[in-house]
């Protein structure tokens, strides 16, 4: 099968790794959307439309389904796209459901863009988990940035690292809920800050499980794709530069 896997840059890599190794016999289409990233710090309708867009770009590539590999697209655009086409539209959740169901009392910090962070759809999620009162949010919209110019380790990552989350009395936390795909490649530098007994939680196999389980009886009737290239990139409606496509596969199997 064809699928298409989206985001607004690289951290839908993050996604793309994994379903790759759930789905060794389908063929996929990244597609980053570079040139209006970031979305997490634009006005909610202006996302929608970007978002839109770039789903209709690739319903045009004859695609079986189409995973949202964006915590910020998903919050919203999630809707109008399961309107709009006629195969599933897989998106991604922040883990705060796991993060509560193994809470023994204490706090859960969701990390997201400031735009996820305003979108009604996570304060749904958490309230009808009844736990309002012990999540906390924190916007880390730079993340994003530094991950679209490369910089995974730098002074300058880790001094913005340092001076967001100084403030936070982790001792009063039990996990933190990484609600961003380009968070994922901060992981170890995160878990640092935080110290090693709070979890680190992030939604992607949660995204995967549920592509695999849409796929399944959908596969024959589906057409039979041609094995290779296992993966087509794309960025904002062109194909991917070759040194951006070297990048991103270097990225697919670096660990982070
Ligand atoms: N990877 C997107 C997410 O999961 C980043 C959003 C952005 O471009 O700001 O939210």
């Amino acid at each position: 099968m064809r699928i298409a896997v989206f985001d607004s840059g690289i951290g839908g890599l993050t996604v793309l790794r994994q379903a790759l190794t759930a789905l060794p016999d389908d063929v996929f289409i990244y597609y980053a959307d570079t040139r209006n990233a970031p979305y997490g710090v634009k006005p909610k309708a202006e996302v929608a439309a970007h978002v839109l867009a770039a789903a209709d770009f690739l319903a045009d590539r004859q695609i079986d389904a189409l995973v949202v590999a964006c915590n910020t697209a998903t919050a919203v655009a999630i809707q109008a796209l399961r309107a709009r086409f006629p195969f599933p539209v897989i998106g991604m959740e922040p883990a705060v459901k796991p993060a509560l169901e193994q809470n023994t009392g204490k706090k859960v910090m969701v990390f997201a863009t400031s735009l996820t962070l305003r979108a009604s759809k996570l304060d749904t999620l958490i309230s009808n988990l009844g736990q309002g009162h012990n999540v906390s949010r924190r916007a880390l919209d730079r993340l994003v940035t530094f991950a679209e110019a490369y910089e995974f380790d730098t002074p300058g990552l880790r001094a913005y690292l340092d001076q967001v989350l100084a403030d936070v009395p982790w001792q009063d936390y039990e996990s933190v809920v990484l609600g961003c795909t380009h968070f994922l490649f901060y992981r170890r530098l995160i878990q640092a800050q935080i110290g090693p007994d709070l979890r680190v939680l992030d939604g992607n196999q949660g995204t995967v499980n549920q592509l695999v389980r849409i796929l399944r009886p959908l596969r024959q009737r589906a057409a039979a794709s041609p094995k290779s290239p296992r993966v087509t990139f794309y960025a904002s409606g062109n194909p991917e530069t070759p040194a951006r496509v070297t990048r991103m596969l270097a990225l697919l199997s670096s660990s982070y």
